[in-house]
């Protein structure tokens, strides 16, 4: 399914005619994997277009249909506009889950691999039980959403939403703009109003679909460099600094309930980096750019702990943001040793601690649940076993520590004016 960007470039639909194209919201209301080829394509590539889009539109039915399947052998009601939520199921008899020990005015949250709730009911049922909020891992990024111009492919997140609203969990969306994940048919020689329209009507289409339906948004992911500066993206190239303030009130527009987050990885320390990101939602908000929180990343090595998470995360709050810790997991060597898991243990139970401690923090999600299904080993070499739970969805040393630690602030008020 992937096109090569130049394939489908500026050659395609020049200038002149972008006038003629219809925004985004044109075809907000059609149904699921809509296909829409631009006027102006030649016929080989309407051909092709349309073709691929039949497979996106086969691809969706077949995992509706794997949905499906799983949920009758759940004995899960099938639509979720009747469901009610289910009770949550400890995983053991007798034992307290982290759901149910997570103070109110907190979240618990952990980013869903699609196929796994497709496919794997052991899988969904822990995630029932443990959770009260679910985070896309790749379901909702632009170019897994929109495979084509014009081409929704809805059907992976709609089900995470459908599974969240059954189970009574809060959907955390992630995430809107990303340079990471840019649809390939973007092109980086478009003008820079096509490529604002673009990004424009993006962003609105998928914050109106959803609009109720998701608690906070990742509006950016990573706009910052190492050392502070702004990441150079196509974004910031073609579009300028402004693209983050337009992204946030894109989505302020289409969901004003939203709560909207900034998001990044290696500002857990007093980094740089975090200097920089504290010194960028200043200057935002002072603008009236509606940022309501920062995201933590928190991809963390079992041997290097973030030092002064906690102040870190307080300095954040006295700006008046909410912050949350959006994608916690933490990396051991292989191979593991009880002691490495025990080190593990406790880098988790000292993040969770932070959250805890800041009456701002309003979630704390970990990035995959289960070491079977985490992107650790095929993005960190000579690492893995990042999760709470191991490959055969047995609770290891870090589950335990978390519960510990819950239960430990069990009856401390944490609530605070951020919090909704
Ligand atoms: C990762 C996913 O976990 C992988 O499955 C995917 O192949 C690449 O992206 N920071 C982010 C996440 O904001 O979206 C990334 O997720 C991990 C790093």
């Amino acid at each position: 399914m992937e096109l090569h960007p130049g394939a489908l470039g500026a050659r395609r639909i020049g200038a002149d005619v972008i006038d003629q194209i219809p925004t985004r919201s044109d075809v907000a209301r059609q149904p699921a994997n809509s296909v829409r080829p631009p006027p102006g394509w030649p016929g080989t590539l309407r051909l092709a277009a349309v073709l691929v889009s039949l497979a996106v539109v086969i691809a969706a039915l077949l995992a509706a249909g794997f949905a499906l399947v799983v949920k009758s052998r759940g004995g899960e009601a099938a639509g979720a506009a009747d469901a009610q939520p289910v009770a949550s199921e400890p995983a053991a008899p007798g034992r307290k889950t982290l759901r149910e020990l997570t103070p109110p005015g907190m979240r618990i949250g952990s980013a869903v691999d699609g196929r796994s709730l497709s496919l794997d009911p052991a899988y969904s049922s822990l995630l029932g039980a443990e959770f009260n909020a679910v985070t896309t891992e790749n379901a909702m990024k632009w170019r897994n959403l929109e495979p084509l111009p014009g081409v929704y492919a809805w059907p992976g997140a709609d089900q995470l939403i459908e599974f969240a609203e059954r189970h009574g969990q809060a959907v955390y969306g992630h995430t809107l703009v990303w340079h990471s994940d840019v649809p390939t048919w973007v092109s980086p020689d478009w003008p820079a109003e096509r490529l604002r329209t673009e990004l424009r009507d993006h962003v609105t289409e998928v914050v109106s679909r959803y609009r109720g339906r998701v608690w906070a948004w990742d509006v950016v992911n990573e706009v910052l460099d190492e050392d502070g500066s702004l990441r150079e993206t196509l974004f910031l190239r073609k579009l300028g600094r402004r693209y983050i303030a337009d992204a946030f009130r894109w989505a302020h527009a289409a969901d004003p309930g939203a709560r909207l987050f900034i998001n990044d990885y290696g500002i857990e320390g007093r980094t740089r980096k975090a200097d920089a990101l504290l010194k960028l939602v200043k200057e935002l908000r002072r603008e009236g750019v509606p940022v309501d929180g920062v995201g933590f990343q928190s991809h963390i090595a079992w041997d290097q702990p973030p030092r002064d998470l906690t102040g870190n995360l307080r300095r954040f709050a006295d700006v008046g943001v909410s912050v949350a810790i959006t994608e916690l997991d933490v990396r051991v060597e292989l191979p593991t040793t009880p002691e490495k898991l025990e080190r593990q243990a406790a880098v988790y139970r000292q993040v969770l601690r932070s959250c805890l401690t800041v009456p701002a923090c309003v979630s704390f999600t970990v990035w995959g649940f289960t070491d079977a299904r985490s992107w650790i080993p095929g993005y960190h070499r000579g690492y893995g076993a990042a999760c709470l739970f191991d490959g055969n969805l047995a609770p290891k040393p870090a589950h335990q520590a978390l519960i510990d630690e819950l239960g430990r602030h069990a009856g401390t008020d944490r609530a605070s004016p951020t919090t909704n």
